[in-house]
Order: C-alpha cells, then sequence, then structure tokens
C-alpha cells in the first residue's frame, strides 16, 4: 500500500493524511493539518498507531523545532494521539485549546500550562500573519471541542464533524458517488452526535449558519475527505436533515459474532 502523502488543500496549508483499514467495506480516515508560514500550526496531531506516517508527513512540511503552535481541537484519542511527543519535540510551540481540556487530558498526562493559551468559541489567535478563529463545529462529540477558522485561507477545520466513511481513498468529496456522500454523512453525524436527532431545528440552523457564515473555501474534516467550495452549501445542507431522524444504527451482539467469525476464517491455522 502506499503511504499516505499530505495533501495540499491551499497555499501553505496541508491535509496530514490516514486511512486505516476499518474491518469492513467502508473506512474513515484520521487526518490532521499543518499550517505554514511565518508562524507554522499542526492541527491535532493524529492518532498514536499512526505515529511514524504522521511524523514522515508533518517533518516533510515543517520542522520540529519551528513549529510555533499546536492547536487541539478536543481531547480524543485520535487528535491528541501525538501531542506529548509534539510538545517535547516542538519545543517553540505554544498549546491552544479550550481551557477545560488540561483536566480531560490530565489521566493521561499534565499539560505544561506554562506553554497553554486557551482559547473559548469565536476567539481567535493570531500566528504570524495568521488570524486562526476557533469556532465550534456544529456536530461534536467532545465538550471541548473547538474548530479552526483560518482567515487568510479560508479554510475550516472542523474537527470531527463533515466526517464521511469511503470505500476507497479520495482526496475531495466531489470524487464520490453523491449518494455515497448523503448516506454516509447522515449516518456520520447521528454516530458522533446521537443527541442531533432531538435538536432544537430552529436552534440547529443556527449552528450549521455559523459555519456558512464564515464562508469557507475548503472543510477540512478530521475523519472525511475535503469539501471545496462547490459543495459546501451541500454539506452544510445535509446536515440539516438530522434532527428528527431515528437514531443510527449499531451493530448488536450478532453482528459481534459474524466479525469475529470472519475474522476467524481469515487467520492462517495455527501450527498442530
Ligand atoms: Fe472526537
Ligand atoms: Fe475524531
Amino acid at each position: 500500500m502506499t503511504p499516505p502523502a499530505p495533501l495540499p488543500v491551499a497555499p501553505d496549508v496541508h491535509l496530514v493524511r490516514s486511512l486505516p483499514d476499518g474491518g469492513g467495506p467502508l473506512r474513515v480516515a484520521i487526518n490532521s493539518l499543518v499550517i505554514g508560514g511565518e508562524e507554522p500550526v499542526l492541527v491535532d496531531t493524529g492518532a498514536a498507531t499512526g505515529r511514524d506516517d504522521w511524523w514522515r508527513q508533518v517533518e516533510g512540511l515543517v520542522a520540529p523545532v519551528d513549529v510555533r503552535w499546536i492547536f487541539l481541537s478536543h481531547d480524543d484519542a485520535d487528535h491528541h494521539g501525538n501531542l506529548f511527543e509534539a510538545l517535547e519535540r516542538c519545543p517553540r510551540a505554544t498549546l491552544v485549546a479550550s481551557g477545560a481540556i488540561a483536566q480531560r487530558l490530565a489521566a493521561h498526562r499534565r499539560l505544561p500550562l506554562e506553554r497553554c493559551r486557551w482559547v473559548n468559541d469565536g476567539e481567535s489567535f493570531a500566528a504570524g500573519g495568521r488570524d486562526l478563529v476557533a469556532v465550534r463545529p456544529p456536530a461534536y462529540d467532545a465538550p471541548t471541542t473547538r474548530g479552526l477558522f483560518d482567515v487568510t485561507s479560508g479554510v475550516y477545520w472542523a474537527a470531527d464533524c463533515f466526517g464521511l466513511p469511503v470505500p476507497h481513498a479520495v482526496d475531495e468529496v466531489g470524487q464520490l458517488d453523491p449518494d455515497v456522500q448523503v448516506e454516509g454523512s447522515l449516518l456520520w453525524h447521528r454516530l458522533l452526535s446521537p443527541w442531533v436527532v432531538d435538536v432544537d431545528p430552529v436552534r440547529w440552523t443556527a449552528a450549521i449558519g455559523r459555519v456558512a457564515a464564515l464562508d469557507p473555501q475548503v472543510l477540512a474534516s478530521a475523519h472525511g475527505p475535503l469539501v471545496l467550495r462547490r459543495d459546501v452549501a451541500r454539506a452544510l445542507d445535509l446536515l440539516g436533515d438530522l434532527p428528527g431522524m431515528p437514531p443510527a444504527p449499531l451493530p448488536g451482539q450478532a453482528d459481534l459474532e459474524a466479525e469475529v467469525a470472519a475474522l476467524a476464517a481469515l487467520a492462517p491455522p495455527t501450527p498442530a
């Protein structure tokens, strides 16, 4: 299999990619972002299981010693997987995140608070000449979640939002069958944020409208292909269908037993 390579998103902005085999017909990416320029920014740090590939891609874009900011969207393991190593290898970097992150990561390790900067929803910070605005995406699975809008490039890092299980690797959603996007988006967001089926549609529309108001050039998700400008309105419209839908179907014990049996059938015979 070809090792993943960073995908250019905009001038000085690259998606660091991984598409682990999910064991089924659909696969979910684990992406992060590198913003270059005067003060380079790592946006999320991938999963520890993909550590070598993650560092190989990152170091091809920026020398760790030059990194000035590490933005952590939230405290899930597929986003902070290389955080503590990055803090060691990027000694000039400040960690930017929600103020609740230190407490929620304390079970892993203590954060160096003197190297942290807290941003609440709607607050911004400047990385060199770039204004970066923390904007919470409408769908999320951790209360610390912050997305990040790069005003210079128009790229919006949506954290887990706009994730999409895919049958094969693609760069952007326009390369997929439209039905795959519709079904995948409706399933993904109900799995990510099960409460979405119960939200008030008016308030939900307002939450989606906050992303629309950014007028993003690109939506970049940790868990799906890029959404380019021509497809942004469609991706936002799909979110609007979620309130009132039935909960997402979840696998049960019979599904688990079938999966275990299928894996056992694939395993090589044990020598006698
Ligand atoms: Fe998450
Ligand atoms: Fe995630």
